[in-house]
């Protein structure tokens, strides 16, 4: 799910092996490189890890032209043929594919009846195709640019041809792809953080477009053969915010980096005058829309769960929370103004901008949240306000989470604001109180540590309740369970665990309570009894004003409205200590990928 490429004066090997490594968070169940030099193209490829890849890579082989792939299986088994490059029959073309060719069935049996495939990918029918276009007579690029025409789907291609040296074919639709310039060589890649340490000037490529690259040019055309001109922009990342450091996880360093996140936001939407500002367009697009739609996946749409709660409750606009893989094949009636916020850490997820690509046709106007200037998400919604959360590179997510809880706060009170209600706090004061209390509990690890120990080492489920924000936060809790330490995890309501999933309880099932919330706090406790009384183990996280005799957790008070800022902490870090205790593979969980750029 992420490419690179490089052409150039040096070998191309450990470029392609070190961008990849830093893809891999997009996919990682296989991986290859192609490298070319005088004598053709080798390839390498293998099942498993860029580790794995690297082990069987021969330092024998130089080359200074070469593209690579981190694969995240959509057609075909993660096994080493299925691994890219892929190559066609005559092993002349060379290519690695991001994306998903949604007609490549009709495609082979239009135009490759006869042609032995070797591996069961949709890739492959790309490079057949150039290869049989070229045999027929085209050009390499007629043959590239004829293809693009014929695929349906989403894509990032790089291609070599073993008769072209020192050219890397690219093209892409859908899926994310930028060159990057560099003095006497080139490179490609799906994120500017693959190539950072060669370069931080990259040029953005849009859909639909062919790009020569070269080792002292990059020609960027339509397929149509119109050139296009585009300027360089300059990666704003800092190579310190991509790196572990001292820490044995990304994860765990960005759960402790939170509370420094916050003071970020705080800072960032605050004017001269010490007030929270958003841009004046924003707010005239959120008070003329009569209904905002929020649409999301996985933990964003956690975190629009709880933007709901602040733009009603705020701003009284009311709001609609979407999966966006759902939303946007079965739409609900619109109503007449309404305004959709894409909530997105990547801002590449492909359910999203699906959404986005059908709402932007229906003339709907659209804000897209998220942690990545300049993605697409962003750059084709009206409007972005961005999270400042830093690079976020652990799949499982954490500090985006926050981050894009405290901008919808942000994005709630200033629109209250300007329509003239007074929401009757002062949300940068309080922001200020949720970072020391985040920081409270990320100094708490080896507490949190023995919670998970108690409660997790050996269950094979766990239940996390709560009512109100805490039942949006116990959702986000059970999903960071799950993802990293593969044990079956659910967040219910309070209470309608009992309609149902209470047969589930059985004698010491861990059940993960929160009860931060004042006005159900009697209710929530009323739940606990319910679960206890059959068996279960609770673990009562509460507030401090809330708690009671036995909670095993009891948080620094902060803003109602906030506390799933502060609540979420624990349960980031209680996840993190078991999936350490059962030895999985904290950041790159099996079957993940952090950006899923297919839909
Ligand atoms: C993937 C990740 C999740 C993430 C979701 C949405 O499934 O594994 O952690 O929440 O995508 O990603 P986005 O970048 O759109 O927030
Ligand atoms: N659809 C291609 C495959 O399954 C590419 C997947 C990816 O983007 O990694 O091989």
């Amino acid at each position: 799910c992420g490419i690179v490429g490089y052409i150039g004066e040096n070998d191309s090997k450990e470029i392609l092996l070190k961008g990849l490594e830093r893809l891999e968070y997009r996919g990682y169940d296989s991986a290859g490189i192609a490298v070319r030099n005088g004598e053709g193209i080798t390839v390498f490829k293998e099942k498993g890890r860029i580790a794995d890849l690297r082990a069987i890579v021969s330092d024998d082989v130089v080359g200074t032209t070469g593209i690579g792939h981190t694969r995240w299986a959509t057609h075909g088994k993660p096994n080493k043929v299925n691994a890219h490059p892929h190559q066609n029959t005559s092993d002349r073309f060379t290519i690695v594919h991001n994306g998903v060719i949604e007609n490549y069935h009709h495609l082979q049996r239009d135009y490759l009846a006869g042609v032995e495939m070797e591996s069961d990918t949709d890739t492959e029918v790309i490079v057949q195709l150039i290869g049989k276009f070229v045999d027929e007579g085209m050009t390499t690029k007629e043959a590239f640019s004829k293809t693009l025409t014929l695929l349906k789907g989403s894509y990032a291609i790089a291609l070599l041809d073993a008769e072209e040296a020192q050219t890397i074919f690219v093209a892409k639709n859908k899926s994310p792809l930028l060159v990057g310039l560099g003095d006497g060589f080139n490179v490609v890649a799906s994120d500017a953080m693959a190539m950072l340490q060669v370069t931080d000037q990259f040029v953005e490529l849009m859909d639909k477009e062919i790009v020569i690259v070269r080792k002292e040019s990059v020609e960027i055309s339509t397929l149509e053969g119109e050139v296009i001109e585009r300027a360089p922009f300059k990666a704003e990342i800092d190579m310190s915010d991509i790196e572990k450091g001292t820490y044995p996880h990304y994860m765990l360093k960005e759960i402790d980096e939170q509370p420094a996140v916050m003071r970020k936001i705080v800072q960032a939407y605050q004017n001269g005058d010490d007030k929270l500002t958003i841009q004046p367009e924003i707010l005239e697009a959120m008070k003329e829309a009569d209904r905002i739609h929020i649409i999301a996946a996985g933990t964003s749409y956690h975190a629009g769960l709880i933007g709901k709660e602040y733009i009603e409750k705020m701003a009284g606009i009311p709001v609609e929370v979407h999966v966006s893989s759902e939303f946007g094949y079965n739409m609900p009636l619109l109503s007449e103004k309404p305004l959709f916020i894409f909530i997105s850490q990547s801002g590449e997820t492909a359910d999203s901008r699906q959404v986005l690509v059908k709402i932007k046709e229906l003339g709907h106007p659209s804000l897209t949240i998220t942690n990545v200037a300049g993605s697409t998400l962003s750059r084709e919604a009206d409007y972005t306000l961005l999270l400042y959360a830093g690079p976020e590179i652990a799949v499982a997510s954490t500090k985006a989470y926050t981050a894009q809880i405290a901008v919808l706060s942000i994005l709630g009170a200033v629109t209250a604001e300007s329509k003239g209600i007074d929401i009757g706090f002062d949300l940068i004061q309080e922001l200020g109180i949720v970072a020391n209390a985040i920081q409270a509990q990320v100094d708490m690890k080896d507490e949190m540590e023995e919670i998970a120990r108690e409660f997790l080492s050996t269950t094979r489920n766990c239940f996390f309740i709560g009512r109100v924000m805490d039942y949006f936060v116990g959702l986000e809790g059970a999903l960071k369970l799950k993802e990293i330490s593969y044990i079956q995890a659910e967040g219910f309501a309070g209470g309608e665990l009992k309609h149902g999933t209470i047969a589930l309880i059985e004698e010491g099932t861990p059940v993960i309570a929160l009860a931060t919330q004042e006005a159900v706090n009697l209710n929530i406790r009323g739940n606990v009894k319910e679960v206890a009384a059959r068996g279960a183990n609770p673990c009562i996280i509460s507030m401090e004003g809330l708690q009671e005799d036995g909670d095993r957790l009891v948080l620094p008070k902060v803003h109602e409205l906030l506390t799933p800022l502060v609540s979420v902490i624990p349960l980031q870090l209680i996840s993190y200590y078991a999936a350490l205790h059962r030895d999985c593979d904290v950041d790159k969980p099996r079957n993940l990928a952090k950006s899923v750029t297919v839909e």
